[in-house]
């Protein structure tokens, strides 16, 4: 039988311009290729560009869920592929600063989604502030993307020190992204890998490199993703190795259903 359990994987970097909005909206086209079906919630709250890349207008948004006006339900966008969006606001600083009430709303709307998508990414947006913790204490599967660049190993950094020392994740899921060079960007995995078990005991995975794709920017000008067009580039079958991998991946058994029941008790506290 069919497993109806949502696995949810985030996809967070520290650092903007990394890579997790293109890593987000890829994979999920990878997974869709595999016969799953995808949500994809644009979690980057206050400038949302999830729709934008892909020249949708959503009617409404996530902040119309966490106004009270709307259900999440209602705010789903058909996206390529028949990947189902959950659009973020632009522009809007009140979701930037989601409080307790909104983000329960958000979390009660995912956890009733309908038809229950097999795979729902998350992409967090930069940062590691409450929202993009939040969200990424939701995942089943913590993807971290990080470039071969300093401020991106120290903003990742930052980030897995967080999860790990405040909120006990133990799984750290590193894609190298953008890379012009395979061996340097093992070597950037290594380096981070080493900080991570040097300060916090912890060893770190490397889901797979993302090489550089030229035909990104094409994709991006005419609104479509890499996977809509015929070419299968180096990036592409990155990306579906990694998406092979993630559903090969056997359900956290530890992990509950229930979405608010992810965040522990102190946090649940505050969502009233
Ligand atoms: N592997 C890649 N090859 C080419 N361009 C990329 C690649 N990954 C990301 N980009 C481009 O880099 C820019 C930043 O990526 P984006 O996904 O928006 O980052 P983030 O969401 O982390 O802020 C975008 O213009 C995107 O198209
Ligand atoms: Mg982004």
């Amino acid at each position: 039988m069919e497993n109806t359990r949502t696995k949810i994987i985030a996809v967070s970097s520290g650092k903007g311009g990394v890579g997790k909005t293109f890593i987000s909206l890829q994979l999920s086209a990878a997974l869709i290729g595999l016969g799953k079906r995808v949500a994809l919630f644009d979690g980057d709250l206050g400038l949302a560009n999830v729709h934008v890349l892909l020249g949708l207008k959503p009617e409404f948004d996530i902040s119309d869920v966490v106004a009270g006006r709307k259900s999440l339900q209602d705010t789903l966008l058909q996206g390529p592929l028949g990947l189902q969006i959950i659009p973020g606001a632009s522009g809007q600083r009140d979701m930037a600063e989601l409080d307790g009430r909104g983000l329960a709303r958000v979390l009660q709307g995912l956890n009733d989604l309908l038809p229950k998508p097999d795979f729902l990414l998350i992409d967090t947006g930069a940062g590691i502030g409450t929202h993009v913790t939040t969200l990424a204490r939701l995942a089943d599967s913590l993807m971290v993307v990080i470039r071969n660049e300093p401020a991106s190993l120290a903003d990742a950094y930052g980030l897995i020190k967080v999860m790990h020392g405040d909120f006990g994740f133990q799984k750290f899921e590193i894609i190298v992204n953008d890379s012009t060079n395979a061996k340097a960007s093992e070597a950037v995995f290594t380096r981070l890998n080493e900080v991570a078990v040097r300060f916090l005991g912890l060893p770190l995975s490397l889901a797979g490199i993302v090489p550089r794709d030229e035909s990104v920017a094409i994709a991006t000008r005419r609104r479509q993703l890499l996977a809509e067009a015929s070419e299968i580039t180096p990036a592409v079958a990155a990306l579906r190795k990694i998406a092979a991998n993630i559903a090969a991946l056997p359900a956290e058994p530890d992990s509950p259903d229930f979405l608010l029941d992810r965040l522990g008790p102190s946090t649940k506290a505050t969502l009233s």
